[in-house]
């Protein structure tokens, strides 16, 4: 520690420096002194595999170059809690985010990096009518104060992409790249991403995504039903749209789906079963790679009982029948479990595991009985609930009638979550819509008991209604609904399913919807105590704004007035009008924690003072956190005596004495605190 606190730094995680630390780890050798990559020893290093032709495959747009300024350039901008528009606020784990998603998503690196498990997003097809979000890698946040207008818009424009304009592929690209890849950083290794697309720019988001998640990782171009009759007016009817799914890593553990209770087409004394073959059939396996899966079983022909099923036995008894995993033509396959799988399971008792039946040439199969009700997903889904028609029944089941244009069905995006997340995992939209992702996780937590929490992030954009001004407020109280919904325990009472003349199920709706509005509410006005998390659901509502602390904005001052003037600018450099939740939500973010964290407000021991003075214990007193603007030595000597590992004062908290701040930092210091920043 020197004589003076590092100073804490305000801006999101620096990816470049993220990029480098990943190269040093993997090749120490090629980093510099300086910390500088040195190119040649990497080559060096890498031999022969380095491509150093002009051409090479790979695919290239206008602006992709700027796309890395955009990733790189950090945000210094913050998110501002917002009490009233949230619901359970102290309690609830989960997070609607209102701004842009790709500031958002800088925002989330230092204290969500890979801890999302998975991700789903419906992000503009780009059909031409929608609004392209317009990023400028150098002024992200002022684009945004602009868009929202809580600046002089200076003439800026913001239109839909249209297909005349001769950049028009190249713009979405431009916009998906940077945000993709700051959504893979925020992947947990085992993480998943799904992606809704449609004809437009599914050829596009794959080369995007093969890019930055790489080839390998991609798993599956699943093909959705998205309506019945077709909606184009070309020959062939459009009834489709895709789902593509790229893993992060290898390391998955995906879920299987849950089978109709009646798909299982035989039943014994234990129940249903259905018979899977027990040779491989994958041609890609045999004897001449799997040597200890070729082995004789042997049937018991005078064991057939009723149905036509004999039992089997891996010693041969007289009278048995010795059966080889071979092919229709003879070639030598290879079984799917081993000798000691075999040996292991009951294949004696009223219900063999392995059982046999004769085929009609004479032979005979071997087979597993498997009574898993469970089936993997596959790669077309075409059922009443992934339909899209089915979100629009869904938002105006809510009494949400045409207040967002095709929402996804919560079916299609709850698939996915079953799919790839368990009970506690974090769930990531920063498309969020309508906020269909919500009422998934929300629902899905309902039924399996489940803990899973969403993160949404989405635009204020513009509606041009008088109810719901922008698209998040519609998100926020389609939320709000689905919560009074789930409280209540009213999910069933409010719709009801019918079988319609075609046997299609639908959805019918309630006349009349009389949901209270929960916004009407009375903000929190007790002074902040935790965010202990309870299973009541509930969200919490963050803001995109300026940072809370006004910094240098790198720019030399010109002239000794301006000097002066830059320099009384920050004598008390937090921001007029910003609350210390605003403060503390920052200084969260910036030191990497994650934005549920649980955070308690202390008091300081009196001593005769007659103010209450305050301070911030995070995580059980891991952090320590002083917005007191008056700091004294008997202040500074208690916190160090809580013996955290980091602590962060506010630097105008010690009035300009440069003594009262080299004694901190030797308080500190001997008390074996780790870190002692200001801001
Ligand atoms: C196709 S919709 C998603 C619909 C959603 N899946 C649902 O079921 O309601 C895409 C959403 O992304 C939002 N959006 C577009 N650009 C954005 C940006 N830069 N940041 C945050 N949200 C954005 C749009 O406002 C729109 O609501």
């Amino acid at each position: 520690m020197n004589e003076h606190p590092e100073k804490l730094d305000l801006t999101s995680l620096d990816i470049a420096a993220g990029q480098r630390e990943k190269l040093r780890q993997l090749f120490p050798e090629v980093i510099t002194e300086g910390g500088k990559v040195d190119f040649d020893r990497l080559k060096a290093t890498l031999g022969e595999v380095v491509d150093t032709g002009k051409e090479r495959y790979g695919m290239n747009w206008p602006g992709k170059s700027e796309c890395f300024r955009t990733i790189q350039a950090p945000s210094r901008a913050t998110l501002r809690p917002c009490r009233e528009e949230s619901v359970n606020f102290d309690t609830a784990e989960n997070l609607i985010i209102e701004g842009d998603n790709l500031e958002a998503l800088k925002l989330l690196q230092k204290g969500y990096l890979g801890k999302v498990k998975m991700i789903y997003i419906d992000p503009p097809y780009n059909t031409g009518n929608e609004f392209i979000y317009p990023d400028n890698y150098s002024e992200s946040l002022d684009t945004y104060l602009s868009y929202t207008g809580q600046v002089d818009a200076g003439g800026r424009k913001f239109s839909t992409n249209t297909e005349t304009d001769g950049r028009f592929h190249s713009k979405w690209m431009n916009m998906m790249y940077p945000r993709l890849f700051l959504a893979r950083n925020l992947l947990r290794e085992d993480g998943v991403i799904f992606i809704s697309i449609d004809d437009h720019e599914v050829d596009n988001l794959r080369k995007l995504c093969n890019e930055v998640f790489g080839e390998d990782q991609f798993l599956a171009q699943v093909i959705v039903q998205s309506n019945k009759r077709g909606q184009t007016y070309k020959e062939i009817a459009k009834t489709h749209e895709y789902l593509l799914i790229y893993t992060k890593t290898e390391s998955i553990d995906l879920h299987e789906l849950e089978k109709d209770a009646d798909a299982l087409p035989f039943a014994d004394s234990k129940g249903g079963f259905d018979l899977w073959e027990l040779r491989n059939r994958n041609p890609k396996f045999g004897r001449f790679n799997r040597p200890n899966l070729f082995f004789p079983i042997y049937v018991d022909p005078k064991s057939t009982d009723e149905c036509g099923y004999a039992r089997v036995s891996l010693k041969q008894t007289v009278g048995m029948v010795e059966v080889l995993p071979l092919n229709s033509e003879g070639v030598e396959s290879c079984w799917r479990w081993g000798k000691e799988k075999i040996q292991g399971s009951d294949l004696t008792s009223s219900s063999p595991v392995l059982i046999s039946r004769q085929r009609r040439d004479g032979k005979w199969n071997i087979y597993e009985k498997s009574r898993k009700a469970t089936t993997k997903a596959k790669s077309i889904w075409s059922d009443n609930e992934v339909i899209s028609e089915q979100g629009t029944i869904e938002l105006g089941a809510l009494g949400l009638t045409e207040a967002f244009d095709h929402p996804k069905p919560k079916g299609l995006v709850k698939r996915c979550i079953h799919i790839a997340s368990k009970e506690n995992d974090i769930v990531l939209d920063f498309f969020g819509g309508s906020g269909t992702t919500a009422q998934a996780v929300l629902e899905l937590n309902k039924e399996d008991g489940g803990n899973r929490k969403f993160i949404l992030v989405q635009l204020p954009e513009p509606t041009g209604r008088e109810d719901y001004k922008t698209i998040a407020d519609i998100t926020k109280e389609r939320v709000r609904r689905v919560i009074q919904k789930i409280s209540r325990g009213e999910e069933e009472g409010l719709t009801r399913r019918r079988e319609d003349a075609k046997g299609e199920k639908q959805l019918e709706l309630d006349a009349e919807l009389l949901i209270p509005d929960l916004t009407a509410q009375k903000p929190d006005s007790k002074p902040l105590r935790g965010f202990a998390p309870s299973r009541e659901p509930g969200f919490k509502v963050f803001k995109l704004d300026t940072s809370n602390f006004k910094t240098w904005d790198g720019v030399r001052p010109e002239s000794p007035e301006a000097v002066v003037q830059q320099l009384e600018l920050h004598v008390d450099h937090v921001l007029a009008g910003r609350a210390q939740e605003d403060i503390l939500t920052e200084l969260l973010l910036k030191s990497g924690f994650p934005l549920c964290t649980q955070v308690e407000r202390m008091e300081f021991s009196r001593e005769g003072a007659k103010d209450a003075k305050f301070y911030y214990s995070v995580e059980e007193g891991a952090m320590l956190i002083c917005l007191e603007k008056d700091l004294t030595a008997q202040m500074v000597k208690e916190l160090a005596d809580k013996k955290p590992s980091r602590v962060i004062c506010l630097d105008a908290g010690f009035q300009g004495s440069d003594q009262l701040k080299t004694n901190a930092v030797q308080t500190m210091k001997a008390r074996g605190v780790l870190k002692f920043q200001t801001v």
